[in-house]
């Protein structure tokens, strides 16, 4: 959180945002289940102005071998941004914050995967992040749970995801790039709507108690829009046009 709000509305006097949206209005959300020929399953997204691309591999077998577990499967993610994605090219060398993203998503998409119906394996989650404008974390992380379901990796439910945040000390959903440098508080959420259960809930900036609380509602309900449009994806490509 930058401090940089004195230069910049981030919220004008009809409560409209810097980039045109309302308050709890999310940025256009496109989801395209398949697409990659070579993985198992795979899912483009496009969250205003992020694009991702997700190619999932596996169940397969685990090189090294000693990195497997005889008693569940695991799940490994790369996150990985192009040099091309942002302004102002990105050092091709993999970054912390690439390293702490992988992480963050696999810890998220875990509680989601029923891992222990394949032990000894692996699945892996490739995450390229071609345009990147705030929010690619949870972007990416809707777009791998299309993917596995995509790849029909047995899930309890897909996990989907999206920021809620604070500027001009207001709650807001869905945050963009020049919020998230300017505002005061942003708050990825990640959450799998059938059964309730947050997996990802992380926050950068300083709330009350009850903007911390105002913050997960308007989370969790921004998820379940992102969630309509993935099940969408998949019905599109399952049960379209017949297209892929
Ligand atoms: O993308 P997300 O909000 O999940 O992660 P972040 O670490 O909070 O990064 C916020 C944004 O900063 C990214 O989405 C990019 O638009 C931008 N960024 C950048 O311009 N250059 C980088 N090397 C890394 C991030």
């Amino acid at each position: 959180m930058g401090g940089r709000e004195a230069t910049m509305v981030l919220l004008d006097e009809n409560g409209i945002r810097c980039d045109g949206r309302k308050v709890d209005e999310p940025r256009r959300i496109m989801i395209k289940a398949g697409g990659l020929k070579n993985a198992d399953g795979s899912a483009y997204i496009e969250f205003g102005e992020n694009k991702i691309l997700v190619g999932v591999f596996g169940p397969r077998d685990v090189h090294p071998k000693h990195m497997s577990n005889t008693d569940t499967g695991i799940l490994r993610v790369r996150y990985h941004m192009e040099p091309f994605s942002v302004g102002e090219r990105k050092n091709p060398a993999p970054s912390r914050r690439e390293i702490e993203i992988s992480k963050v998503i696999k810890e998220a998409l875990e509680p989601a995967v029923m891992l222990e119906k394949f032990p000894r394996t692996a699945v892996d989650v490739y995450i390229e992040v071609l345009q990147a404008d705030g929010g690619t974390r949870c972007a990416a992380l809707s777009a791998a749970s299309v993917a596995l379901a995509d790849a029909g990796i047995p899930m309890r439910d897909m996990v989907a995801a999206i920021a809620a945040g604070k500027v001009a000390d207001t709650v807001i959903l869905d945050v963009n790039n020049e919020e998230d440098q300017a505002g005061q508080a942003d708050m990825p959420i990640g959450y799998m709507p059938s059964v309730e259960k947050i997996t990802l809930l992380q926050l950068d900036g300083v709330l009350t108690p009850e903007e911390y609380k105002k913050c997960v509602e308007v989370g969790v309900n921004g998820c379940k829009i992102v969630y309509d449009l993935q099940k969408k994806a998949l019905n599109d490509k399952y049960f379209g046009s017949g297209e892929d």
